[in-house]
């Protein structure tokens, strides 16, 4: 028996959530046909439901790139600068890096504010870390002509642009809690630069990507040739290589390219697969998935992020278990105000309760309960061991159908790079890098998504695949990008 502490009504209650949260293996297949049939939408035609944003990295990295410059990472709670020096060696490289709070009413302020403050960060890490040797190792910067050396900036901003050259991109819309006015259909580079300009502080935006796009890059510094960049954290996204040939909508734009041997190179293309079936056609939704999309600032949008991403899993927790809670099956139907307050769990607690190896038949581990009681202010008095099991299941339910859907949304894109995977052998396979919280950090998460990439390419395919955790990945494939020759220019 699964949960054998459960109450009979409370096994009915899980049992019906299991199901709602389920995806079966015939979910599986028509998934990765949906998918398919979006990626060849979004490389067609502009505005469609998954972006396919062409990210003008070309080839990726060769793992000579060399040299010293900034980079900045923006992409949820926190922003990052570091500065980097690329040893122009696979892989090698130095680092200082710094992270910044970015306080909760600048996401809700104007985009002058936001990237003031972050000009700010810059500015206070300079002073920290030596502008003046920054600037001595001044590289690949295109500031030609000036008397000042200005350093190049790798700019990884992690929300969905469109991009007209490797440091132009403009915001087509917020997500992950942001809503910053005056930044949406602006050239990011040229909102950062601004607020550079304006604190005189010598630094050039020569490079703006999206986080997959970075962990690509970071990865392909150490492994030429990767294939895949996954992040799996706050939000879920993936960048891969796509033949430009098969790009429609960019070779519309760059008609030079056609029937060229350059239109046979790769380029990263960011999915932003967050928005994938935002129509509700393919991934199974229930009550729950409903609810919380009511009350987001972004409805019916990221809908395939909402039910994979770090963000959305306390989330769904906390409603479901709210829900139990009213239906008097849990806690003694008591109601807290923690349970009340949106987004006060974060997916640490989820991924606790579900990676905690207690034998079922024993409730929960001492550490991961009191984790539990404190979080949700519960009273011990109305904490059963049944209720224990009850919040354990749910959290398990929620969490395998994330790293189902992340194992089939993986799949679907290696199975569109075919080509690859025919070619590729165990002693020279395929690199997927992948980052954050999720992967790293939650172990039931990561088996269950890789057994179901398993299941279905095959054994024999997986053997072709190494997966590498592409820590920092936003920061050194900034870098990379920033001193990187791989502009369309040189097409
Ligand atoms: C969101 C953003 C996307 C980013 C992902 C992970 O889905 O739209 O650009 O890559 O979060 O940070």
């Amino acid at each position: 028996m699964e949960f054998p502490l459960l109450l009979s009504i409370q096994r009915q209650a899980l049992d019906r959530i299991q199901q709602e949260f389920a995806i079966g293996p015939d979910n599986v297949q028509t998934i990765i046909r949906g998918m398919h049939r979006s990626m060849e939408q979004g490389l067609a035609k502009p505005g469609q439901t998954l972006a396919m944003l062409p990210s003008f990295i070309v080839n990726g990295a060769d793992g000579i790139e060399k040299g010293k410059c900034l980079a900045l990472d923006l992409g949820g709670t926190n922003f990052r600068v570091c500065q980097i020096n690329l040893k122009g060696v696979p892989g090698e490289y130095r680092m200082v890096q710094k992270k910044y709070l970015i306080p909760q009413t600048l996401k809700t302020a104007p985009a002058t504010e936001l990237f003031g403050f972050i000009a700010d960060g810059i500015h206070d890490f300079l002073r920290e870390n030596g502008e003046n040797d920054a600037e001595e190792h001044t590289f690949g910067s295109s500031t030609k002509g000036k008397n000042v050396r200005t350093i190049s900036l790798g700019f990884t901003f992690s929300f969905p642009v469109r991009q007209k050259a490797l440091n132009h991109g403009e915001l087509t819309q917020w997500n992950k809690g942001f809503t910053c006015s005056g930044a949406v259909g602006h050239n990011v580079p040229d909102l950062l630069q601004r607020a550079l300009q304006a604190r005189n502080i010598n630094a050039e935006v020569t490079a703006l990507l999206n986080d997959t796009v970075g962990a690509l890059t970071a990865c392909s510094y150490r492994y030429p040739g990767t294939l895949l960049g996954v992040i799996l954290g706050t939000g879920s996204n993936v960048a891969y290589m796509e033949k430009i040939s098969r790009i429609p909508k960019f070779l519309e734009e760059q008609p030079h390219l056609l029937n060229t041997p350059a239109a046979e190179q790769d380029m990263g293309i960011n999915m932003e697969w967050g928005s994938f079936d935002n129509e509700g056609d393919v991934v199974p939704s229930n009550q729950y998935d409903q609810l919380l999309d009511d009350n987001s600032p972004n409805q019916k949008n990221q809908m395939f992020e909402k039910r994979i991403s770090g963000l959305y899993l306390g989330e769904l927790f906390r409603l479901v278990i709210l829900d139990l809670i009213r239906r008097q099956l849990l806690f003694s139907g008591k109601v807290t105000t923690a349970l009340e307050t949106p987004y006060l769990l974060d997916s640490s607690l989820v991924s606790a309760i579900v990676d905690d190896s207690t034998p079922k038949a024993q409730g929960l581990h001492p550490k991961v309960r009191v984790k539990l009681i404190t979080q949700l202010e519960l009273d011990e008095n109305n904490v059963s061991d049944a209720d224990l099991s009850l919040a354990r299941g749910v959290a398990c339910a929620i969490a395998t159908r994330s790293a189902r859907l992340a194992g089939t949304g993986l799949s679907a894109v290696l199975l569109r790079r075919q080509d690859r995977l025919a070619v590729a052998t165990p002693d020279d396979p395929i690199t997927i890098g992948i980052d954050g919280s999720l992967y790293e950090h939650f172990t039931t998460f990561r088996e269950v998504m890789i057994q179901t990439l398993t299941s279905v390419i095959g054994e024999e395919n997986f053997a072709k695949l190494r997966i590498v955790l592409a820590k920092d990945g936003s920061g050194v494939g900034a870098a990379v990008a920033a001193t990187m020759n791989s502009e369309l220019p040189t097409l």
